[in-house]
């Protein structure tokens, strides 16, 4: 049976606090430490072969690399409020409740999400203490001039990182995926991209419920595609001196750009996406939206010209359509096994997606002749 997206569980399992860590396999360990530190990743621990990187807020991690066969994204990690909870959600998703044995500590209990994916619900992760950082630039403008004396200091250094912000996943099943994670952890849809014939969801940005607390405009994304799999990870900087000087910083140590430095539409942050060594991309944002819990969802029609506000043309590759011989697969096995996923809404959100986000892009100056 084929679900129907809701975006917001009456009665969900628990409300979750925050996205805590992400854990990716690599061949490369090495190679991609020296990625998350030029990225602006701070190594706070070694074990068993793994690498764990934290950013300059408390958190022991936010980051875990481990040797694997295969380059891969292993499992997503999120905060739980309480040990209650915590508590709670193993009893309710019949699992148990397991003392960690890595760096950090804590306890968690693992869960699988309806493609796969391992999510392991933490609580307890040791803090450590805050890490320097530099002052956030101060701005003149026309409204206030808060720099007097004090030309801006010339900076070339990773990015000021201070935490994980938001996780985004492709899924052949969407509404499946998204109601899950809305109905296990309280996660509140602030948008919701639809297709423009059919009013269709495909795709949904999901924030944490923390009543009158403020959250994050979203904490996962949830987007139909033709495969499950990660699309991009993001993490929050200080400024957007941060973000741009970070993506120098990136490309001047010989690591791929993928887009920006530009604005969302939905979320607002001043965003630059980079690829990692295994080819996954990763972002610094700053400068996102928050909500309340009362913040209504608000629906689109879905394509490219809402992904930017401004910024440089979005590049093909960001939303890679092109066939392989993995996609191609994916596609048949989704095809068989997926009651949600269907050839109509594939072609029908290609459709929406060749619509160019800039028309205007490419148009030269043409002087007007001389009378
Ligand atoms: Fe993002």
């Amino acid at each position: 049976m084929i679900s129907e997206f809701q975006p917001r569980a009456c009665d969900p399992v628990i409300k979750i606090a925050d996205i805590a860590y992400l854990r990716f396999g690599r061949r490369d360990v090495a190679l991609a430490c020296r990625y998350f530190k030029d990225f602006g990743l701070i190594e706070s621990a070694r074990d068993n072969g793994r690498i764990y990187f934290r950013g300059i807020l408390p958190q022991h991690h936010c980051v875990i690399i481990e040797p694997a066969r295969h380059d891969s994204f292993l499992a997503m990690g999120l905060r739980a409020k309480s040990h209650d909870d915590l508590a709670h959600l193993a009893h309710a998703m019949q699992a148990t409740i397991q003392q960690s044995p890595e760096p950090g500590g804590g306890r968690r209990v693992e869960l699988v999400d309806p493609s796969g994916l391992r999510v392991e619900v933490v609580h307890g992760l040791q803090d450590l203490p805050t890490l320097p950082h530099r002052e956030a630039r101060l701005a003149n403008g026309p409204l206030a001039r808060p720099r007097i004396n004090r030309p801006q200091p010339i900076l070339a250094a990773p990015a000021d990182v201070f935490r994980l912000g938001h996780l985004v996943l492709q899924r052949q099943e969407f509404a499946r995926n998204a109601n899950w994670y809305i109905n296990t952890f309280g996660l509140i849809a602030s948008d919701v991209e639809v297709l423009p014939v059919s009013g269709e969801a495909v795709l949904t940005f999901l924030r944490c419920d923390r009543g009158a607390d403020l959250s994050d405009h979203h904490t996962i994304v949830i987007a139909a595609s033709p495969q499950d799999t990660y699309d991009h990870a993001a993490f929050e900087a200080l400024d957007l001196d941060s973000v741009a000087l970070g993506c120098e910083w990136l490309q001047h140590q010989g690591w791929v750009k993928s887009w920006g430095v530009g604005r969302h539409v939905l979320g607002s942050q001043l965003f630059s996406y980079h690829y990692d060594p295994s080819g996954f991309a990763v972002e610094h944002y700053t400068d996102g939206d928050l909500f309340d819990a009362d913040y209504p969802t608000r629906y689109h029609p879905t394509c490219k010209s809402g992904l930017y506000a401004w910024g440089p043309d979005l590049p093909a590759h960001f939303i890679d359509m092109r066939p392989s011989l993995t996609l191609i697969t994916a596609i048949i096995r989704g095809l068989r096994t997926r009651t949600e996923f269907s050839l109509k809404r594939l072609a029908a959100m290609k459709r929406a997606f060749d619509v160019p986000a800039r028309p205007w892009v490419g148009r030269r100056f043409q002087r007007p002749k001389a009378l």
